[in-house]
């Protein structure tokens, strides 16, 4: 394939105009709580601070910029057993939202075989996902034209371009190969050569994803290195015969590279991270108390004092350039069931000024867990047995029963919130679940008496319940 130079830098962007786009999909707080209400039940207090949260984002970003920088996000620390929808809030919040949005369990910090794993990773992997985001925005951008020289590079695979010599050859002959370049590419269009064999040159990858380097100094090389790569060595080359369809993936992906500029793309994402980024910091419970004392863990303090500066705000070296993190906003949770809040370092306790606690999940609570979220258990297993053409009716009386087992088995044993529900349910479903694809009547009804008869060794022991449920 012929190497094009790149046009120039700008043709991707059109004209100097360098600000971003303004995030302005964003959800008003009672838009964001309406979203997650489709999948949380209750907690009401969380998902307003977290809303409120959100649109401080978009809101400062309009104020004036001598204030907005004073403007210091107010990070909040969810606090509530296990099982309650810490971490499903957040997962469904990084959804909702437009701004990088990175979610990590700060126990990973004092995990053996992450010993050293710094903490500025945090702010390196939030750029790396604003990166993705902004070139996936800029790839788009340019999408039509990439689809366009796409095309052409596939018709040039397809019937090789005359050669210069060939220029000069009779007008007819130029004639004939335009017609015939012109029928192939209505054939293409219309799909009719999607199995045909063409190749391509592919690079093989060389460098290993950079995930496996993690501390700082490897990162900057590995940086170097993959810079320079896909300009220069692009790793070798290696011709490989395809499918028209794939080569066509390839090459789309190809254009779309070519046309979007990275430099711009970096900018903007490194933009994005530092007046609009969120980190969720799941399990923050993990690294409060003092000293873990044994074992090969990295000090729990150690991490908090670590974290500090990043959700102080600092400066951190990335390979897309200097993040500051001051605005970055911090969403801390945990159990803090063993450890308490006030466990954490002072320094970090007053970083998270705006405390909401989630409660714990009864009866009520799994009633409508179990029917109403959109992606709700019943609906799921409904789903998945519909999938061996059976359906499945729960009848309201069976899902009293399952959310009464529920709150009494939380009760007795541990409280594991709505975790218990996956248990219990996958108890109840699994005679039909093993023998789907051979029932005879398409149609099952699970009624009060049929839970309890699946539950009941499990419900009469409470002993086996520890284990079982
Ligand atoms: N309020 C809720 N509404 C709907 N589903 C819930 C709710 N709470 C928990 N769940 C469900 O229970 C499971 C566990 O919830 P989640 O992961 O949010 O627990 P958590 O509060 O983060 O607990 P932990 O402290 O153990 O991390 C998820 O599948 C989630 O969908
Ligand atoms: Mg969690």
């Amino acid at each position: 394939m012929a190497i094009q130079l790149p046009k120039s830098m700008s043709e991707a962007s059109g004209a100097p105009k360098e600000r971003d786009r303004d995030l302005e999909a964003e959800l008003t707080p009672q838009e964001i709580v309406a979203e997650l209400d489709k999948y949380i039940i209750g907690q009401k207090a969380a998902k307003k601070a977290v809303a409120i949260a959100l649109r401080n984002r978009y809101r400062r970003r309009r104020v004036p910029s001598e204030l907005a920088d004073e403007i210091t996000p107010k990070n909040i620390l969810m606090i509530g057993p296990t099982g309650v929808g810490k971490t499903e809030i957040s997962r469904r919040l990084a959804k909702l939202t437009s701004s990088p949005f990175l979610k990590i369990e700060a126990s990973k910090f004092t995990e053996v075989g992450y010993v050293g794993r710094d903490v500025e990773s945090i702010v390196r992997d939030l750029v790396r996902m604003a990166v993705d985001m902004v070139r996936q925005e800029k790839a788009q951008e340019v999408r039509a034209k990439a689809e366009m020289n796409a095309e052409e590079k596939l018709l040039d695979l397809l019937l090789p371009p005359l050669r210069r010599k060939d220029n000069h050859s009779p007008e007819e002959d130029i004639q004939r190969y335009q017609e015939t370049r012109d029928k192939l590419r209505r054939q293409l269009r219309d799909g009719l050569l999607e199995d045909r064999q063409v190749e391509i040159e592919v690079r093989e990858r060389m460098s290993p994803p950079l995930e496996i380097f993690s501390n700082a100094g490897v990162e900057e090389i590995g940086i170097q290195i993959q810079e320079i790569i896909p300009g220069f060595l692009g790793g070798k080359t290696k011709r490989r015969k395809v499918k028209v369809h794939e080569a066509r993936d390839h090459l789309l992906d190809e254009e779309e590279r070519r046309l979007v500029d990275m430099d711009q793309v970096a900018r903007l994402a490194i933009g994005r991270v530092e007046s609009s980024g969120i980190v969720f910091l799941d399990e923050l419970d993990k690294i409060a108390g003092r000293e873990s004392g044994r074992g090969p863990e990295v000090s729990r303090e150690g991490v908090q004092r670590d974290l500090l500066p990043i959700v102080e705000g600092t400066t951190v070296h990335t390979r897309y350039g200097l993040v500051k993190t001051d605005h970055i906003l911090f969403v801390g949770a945990g159990a803090f069931n063993v450890a308490k809040p006030a466990d954490l370092i002072p320094e970090l306790q007053g970083r998270f000024p705006i405390r909401v606690e989630l409660s714990s999940l009864g009866k009520d609570d799994f009633i409508r867990i179990l029917t109403e979220p959109e992606n709700a258990l019943i609906k799921q297993y409904r789903a998945l047995m519909a999938t061996e053409g059976l359906t499945v009716d729960i009848t309201d009386d069976a899902i009293d029963e399952i959310a009464q087992v529920a709150e009494d088995v939380n009760g007795e044993t541990e409280d594991i919130g709505a975790r218990r529900l996956h248990t219990i349910m996958e108890k109840v479903m699994e005679e039909i679940s093993f023998k789907a694809p051979h029932i005879k009547p398409k149609t099952i009804t699970i009624d009060r008496a049929y839970v309890r008869a699946a539950l009941k060794d499990i419900v009469k022991n409470a002993d086996l319940k520890r284990f079982i449920l």
